[in-house]
């Protein structure tokens, strides 16, 4: 899939022209843009979920694993390595794991003074693919840290081109007969009907015991210690100490992880939409929606300011509009509305609009406008653009095994999750009494809950890996950043997080999504430069401002006019129409499955 997508991102030249046109998703050619991104990202965005691309176009096969780092080339203009790292460290010669790398090459020469060496991207998850990541945000994020560095991105073990590789089941189509796949592995709402919970409950025990079952022995070194010593293996091999790293989402737990572990082999580290790390290893699950509905409320607010014309489903008042979403929900689940489409079919029903409506707001500046108008065609009776949402080609069998052998799996990032914590009781009541304390803290704990469930029947592994405390004096100052109003990783976390690491400083965007880059930031994104270039972190308290507003109408009233657009550097514009053009497309999920 993924070499055949060539970059469509708009050169310098054209930049102002057609600034105004991305402005607006009206504009033929943003809506041709915007689908493009769907499509080059559908499969992706499940990447980090669920089903990577299905193939790819590299043949992974072709290279040798070995423990000195050989690049080879690979989808056109990058590099593609394997390294092999132990599987078990407490018997580094036993057995060995591999770790698939996809490297875009800095512009300044290896050779030049000013080349500053590689730094490593995690695109959370867990159970995000590295590899995926580059392919789709790593040229506009190369943009943003410059010339001097190299970006790799890396499957971690377990996951993707990795191995060994995570699979509870023994065929792709098992898979997809019991748990579905991509945007047909459904979460489900837990308020879907009285039974959804218990059912659910009832099936990720089975998991559970599969997991069990069909261990090769490997499943227990899957695990975010491990991950961050073969992130340590991959600095040494590039003859370097020190990590140079960026890590979103789950991949700021996995940070976190390697900055407590490895304290002096820290040489840049920013975590980005930041989880609170004791409560990931605790498997509580329990204070990730702190601000989910003020993100909810932010489209809600920003659809009442765009007007009618900036946004489908306005009405005058943020009371009004509440009510017509819960009209909406009230009547799909009564009566849930088939679908099809050219390319698929299926149901709209009460958790389809639940799910769309959270995962929109993962991306608000690529998806309200969308959501809005997907929510007025529903109102009018038409459910196709809401199911066009989260649609995904019908799963294909595919004739020759090998061509999925590295294929992205959803339970990889349960895989992660659960033998990262601590183990949690299996009865039902247990669970029930989880969820209804979840409840208290977020309308949206019915999406929620699911995600904790898949470790009630994990194997009983020992857990001798590192779990806390994330405390250090790193050998440089972690930067931290999060958004006012991300809808699973809340502010909050990233400020408790800086408390363990001495110097640390928490940078803040003001814009609803998760991870800075959903939201466009030139401001943000500077920082992050100055910080990889210079070593200079923001002064403690730094909010930075967005250019721009979800709602397009909004664009014109808030966003920068052309005047200001000219007035940028050359640099400053290349940097604002790559951050425009990630917040348009960057869409990762955390935690697997959502
Ligand atoms: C429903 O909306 C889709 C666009 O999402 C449109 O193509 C289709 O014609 C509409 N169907 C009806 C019956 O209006
Ligand atoms: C569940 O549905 C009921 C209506 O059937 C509603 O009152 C309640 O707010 C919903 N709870 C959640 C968490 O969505
Ligand atoms: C960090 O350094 C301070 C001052 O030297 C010391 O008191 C503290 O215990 C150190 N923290 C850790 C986690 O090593």
């Amino acid at each position: 899939m993924v070499g055949m997508l060539t970059r469509v991102g708009v050169q310098c030249a054209l930049f102002v022209a057609l600034w105004f046109v991305f402005l607006s998703h009206d504009s033929p050619y943003a809506r041709h843009k915007f689908r493009k991104y769907s499509h080059r990202h559908g499969p992706h965005g499940e990447a980090s979920v669920q089903v990577a691309s299905t193939k790819d176009d590299f043949s992974w096969e072709t290279v040798v694993p070995s423990e000195a780092l050989t690049w080879t080339d690979c989808y056109s203009g990058n590099q593609c390595a394997r390294l092999k790292v132990p599987l078990d460290y407490s018997h580094p010669d036993a057995a060995f794991a591999t770790i698939a790398m996809r490297r875009i090459q800095s512009t300044v020469s290896h050779d030049s003074p000013d080349y500053r060496g590689p730094i490593l991207l995690n695109p959370g998850g867990p159970g995000g693919s590295g590899v995926d990541f580059i392919a789709s945000w790593g040229s506009p994020i190369s943009t943003i840290v410059g010339p001097e560095f190299d970006l790799i991105g890396f499957d971690p073990r377990g996951i993707g081109r990795s191995t060994p590789r995570v699979s509870f089941y023994k065929s792709r189509v098992e898979r997809e007969l019991w748990a579905g796949s991509g945007d047909s592995a459904k979460v489900l709402s837990m308020n879907a009907s009285a039974d959804t919970l218990a059912r659910s409950w009832a099936r990720a025990i089975v998991d559970g015991t599969l997991a069990g079952e069909r261990d090769d022995g490997s499943l227990r070194f899957i695990n975010t210690d491990h991950t961050a010593r073969d992130m340590l293996r991959i600095v040494k091999a590039h003859g370097r100490e020190k990590l140079q790293y960026w890590g979103f989402s789950y991949g700021s737990v996995l940070g976190a992880t390697f900055a407590s572990m490895f304290p002096d082999n820290v040489g840049r580290l920013v975590i980005d939409g930041v989880v609170d790390s004791e409560n990931y290893f605790a498997v509580e699950w329990s204070n990730n929606l702190l601000d989910t509905d003020k993100t909810w409320m932010q489209f809600i607010n920003g659809c009442v300011a765009a007007g009618p014309m900036g946004c489908a489903l306005f009405a005058p008042t943020a009371a009004e509009i509440l009510e017509n979403v819960d009209r909406l929900e009230t009547s799909l689940r009564a009566r849930p509305i088939p679908v099809r489409t050219s390319i698929s079919f299926g149901l709209v029903d009460y958790s389809t609009l639940r799910r769309t409506i959270f995962k929109a707001l993962y991306s608000p500046y690529a998806q309200f406008p969308t959501l809005a108008q997907a929510l007025a065609d529903l109102s009018a009776g038409n459910a196709t653009a809401l199911f066009k949402m989260s649609e995904s080609p019908g799963f294909q069998c595919g004739c020759d095994p090998s061509e999925y052998r590295f294929e992205s799996v959803g339970e990889a990032g349960s895989a992660v999750l659960c033998n990262d914590g601590k183990r949690i009781p299996q009865d039902y009541e247990g669970v029930l009494a989880h969820y209804q304390k979840l409840s208290k803290t977020s309308s949206f704990a019915d999406l929620w809950e699911p995600v904790r469930m898949s470790c009630l029947a994990w194997p009983d592994f020992p857990k001798t890996h590192f779990q806390g405390p994330f405390v250090a004096n790193t050998s440089f100052p972690v930067l931290l950043i999060g958004n006012t109003a991300d809808p699973v990783t809340p502010l909050w976390a990233a400020k408790k997080m800086s408390q363990g690491f001495a110097g640390s400083v928490v940078l803040t965007q003001d814009s609803p999504g998760h991870c800075s880059l959903s939201g466009p930031s030139i401001c943000t994104q500077k920082h992050v430069r100055q910080y990889f270039l210079d070593g200079i972190l923001p002064p403690p308290d730094t909010v930075c401002p967005v250019i721009a507003s979800p709602f397009p109408a909004e664009d014109f009233k808030t966003g920068m006019d052309q005047q200001a657009v000219l007035a940028l550097s050359a640099a400053d514009r290349s940097l604002s129409e790559a951050v425009r053009e990630l917040s348009m497309s960057f869409d990762i999920r955390f935690p697997a499955g959502l």
